[in-house]
């Protein structure tokens, strides 16, 4: 395939090490993530489902291990292959493609959809953006449920910060992560600052386009999904100002 020129997500994950984010060692955490997704989907094992920008296959993977047949994007052509040699021998109901999710739709349709973990609303163009929740809801059949978790928008702008620090213990050593914020018409920009433990500094930046809740339910009508429902967290809890996320729920007419 051939990737969109000049957008700063065709080679931000590829120039750093951020699949040390991506790596779900939190394996509470990580039951919540998949009962949620089976829950609010309304799928059961055996079912048929996308996973729109899968990263590495950290929830793929263990999907298709519990009888899911997934179907995984993402542009990184590392994390891709990472998440094939990631599956173990005998998974077999899973298949990974480098692709990008403005354009790409898995052949066959599927009975679930989701999108994980912020790789949504990368440009400030809202006409742009839908374009992955329009193609989600294309990949899906008539009366089939998408979930797309994204930052909860009220909850950054009352804690925001300038600047944030992250240090991270790797096998090699220790990684330093600092970030610079700044929201221009709002859009987060973001410069990152990699210290690698050899000591070397790798630089790069990110931007979010910051959709207030209300904003996505009006992104997911616009894709065409009705019964589109906020959650504030892997209870389904209600999404209030104070939550940590917020994950927008809609189905596909029947
Ligand atoms: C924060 S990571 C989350 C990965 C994964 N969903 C997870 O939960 O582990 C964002 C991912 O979105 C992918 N991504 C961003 N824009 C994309 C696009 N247009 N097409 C496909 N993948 C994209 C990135 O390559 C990256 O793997």
């Amino acid at each position: 395939m051939t990737k969109p020129k000049g957008q700063w997500w065709n080679s931000f994950y590829e120039d750093v090490p951020f699949h040390l984010y991506l790596e779900r060692h939190d394996a509470a955490e990580l039951e919540l993530t998949l009962r949620f997704l089976a829950e609010r989907l309304h799928v059961q094992p055996g079912a048929r489902l996308f996973d729109q920008c899968c990263g590495m296959g950290s929830l793929s993977i263990p999907l298709a291990e519990r009888g899911y047949d997934v179907v995984g994007v993402d542009l990184c052509e590392s994390f891709i292959a990472r998440a094939k040699s990631d599956t173990a021998d005998g998974v077999h109901a899973v298949e990974f493609f480098v692709g990008d999710a403005f354009q790409f739709v898995p052949d066959g349709a599927c009975d679930g959809a989701f999108n994980w973990y912020t790789s949504f609303g990368y440009s400030a163009d809202d006409d742009e953006n839908v374009k992955m929740i329009e193609r989600a809801f294309e990949s899906l059949k008539p009366g089939a449920w998408f979930a797309l978790d994204f930052p909860n928008v009220p909850m950054i702008l009352a804690n925001f910060k300038e600047r944030m620090e992250h240090r991270l213990t790797t096998e090699e050593g220790e990684i330093v992560i600092a970030r610079q914020c700044r929201i221009d018409n709002g859009v987060m920009h973001q410069s990152w600052d990699w210290t690698l433990p050899d000591g070397r500094t790798v630089s790069n930046q990110s931007t979010l386009r910051l959709y207030q809740p209300a904003e996505l339910v009006i992104l997911f009508q616009r894709a065409g999904f009705t019964e589109v429902e906020l959650f504030g967290g892997l209870k389904g809890e209600e999404r209030t100002d104070k939550s940590g996320r917020c994950v927008c729920v809609g189905r596909r007419p029947l």
